[in-house]
């Protein structure tokens, strides 16, 4: 008997590799009264979801395109309050669901794993949505300046009011000239199955020699990485940051030490056979 429903809310979700990674994790416990599965919900149908999600799971990951639509719905933890983004939730009876952002956690585990310090350096950052927000939020602490570079203004503009001294707006034509060291890619643009597209347009020259991060993971070399590599650059995919994310969520859920490797080599298999 399933005791602890966990899943994934989003839209779409066919390149998700949460369930194999989770699943991997609560097997290593012998967690058999607990699952995790997908709830494929588009925008359109999750007010109207929200109701049976929440009384028929103990908590969920959330991801695009929902971690601030959700983030106004749920009691958020000081740091998911101050990103305006949820991407891990515990539901509560006769209360709101608790939530919380461990997608920042997932990059600074990830960015040490490579030991790359971005500390005071010059960062470019693609995309204005949930996980922007965790990332512009963990520069911000790391003291970078930032150039917010998104397709709808008004969602960049939004992040840079909160950070008016780390954050400019750009577009990318300006990139070269401001030199970033680092760029990091935040937006959906190339995840599977869309895998030839690129956020970063093919009219203009990829900056040389910068680090860049996609945080998408499926596929691992994704259009961009391909694109900085070919410009002498250094190119590093999200499956760390998944995994670095999804562990905390598991702590969350389950207040037991993740089980790292287990979930980083489910990921890493299942990426290789697929
Ligand atoms: N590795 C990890 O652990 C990890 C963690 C978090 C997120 N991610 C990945 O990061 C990506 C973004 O996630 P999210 O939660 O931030 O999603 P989101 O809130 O839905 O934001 C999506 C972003 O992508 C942009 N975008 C989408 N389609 C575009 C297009 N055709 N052209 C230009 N821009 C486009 C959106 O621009 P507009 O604002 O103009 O719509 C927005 O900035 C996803 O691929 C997700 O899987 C990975």
């Amino acid at each position: 008997m399933c005791k602890y429903r966990l899943g994934l809310l989003g839209w779409p979700l066919s390149h998700s590799l949460s369930p194999v990674m989770q699943r991997a994790a609560l097997d290593a416990y012998g967690l058999t009264d607990w699952i995790y599965e997908l709830i494929p919900t588009p925008p359109d149908e999750l007010a109207q979801a929200w109701p049976s999600i929440q009384s028929h799971y103990f908590g969920c990951n959330v991801t695009i395109p929902h971690k601030q639509t959700i983030a106004a719905w749920v009691q958020s933890d000081p740091l998911a309050n101050a990103v305006g983004a949820v991407n891990t939730i515990v539901f509560q009876e006769n209360d709101l669901p608790l939530g919380s952002n461990t997608d920042i956690l997932g990059l600074m585990g990830d960015l040490a794993c490579h030991g790359i310090d971005l500390r005071q350096k010059r960062v470019v950052i693609l995309g204005a949505g949930g996980a922007s927000r965790a990332a512009v939020y963990l520069l911000v602490y790391l003291g970078c300046k930032i150039m917010l570079i998104n397709r709808t203004l008004a969602r960049s503009k939004e992040i840079q009011s909160k950070y008016p001294e780390a954050v400019i707006l750009g577009k990318f034509e300006d990139v070269e000239d401001w030199q970033p060291q680092a760029m990091i890619n935040c937006t959906s643009v190339g995840m599977w199955p869309y895998i030839e597209d690129c956020p970063w347009p093919d009219s203009l020259a990829f900056p040389r020699g910068v680090l860049a991060y996609d945080m998408i993971y499926r596929p691992m070399q994704t259009a961009f990485l391909k694109k900085a590599e070919a410009a002498h650059g250094t190119g590093i995919s999200g499956i760390g940051m998944l995994v670095h994310q999804g562990a905390a969520a598991f702590t969350i859920w389950t207040k037991k030490p993740a089980p790292f490797e287990i979930m980083f080599k489910a990921v890493q298999n299942s990426l290789a056979n697929s």
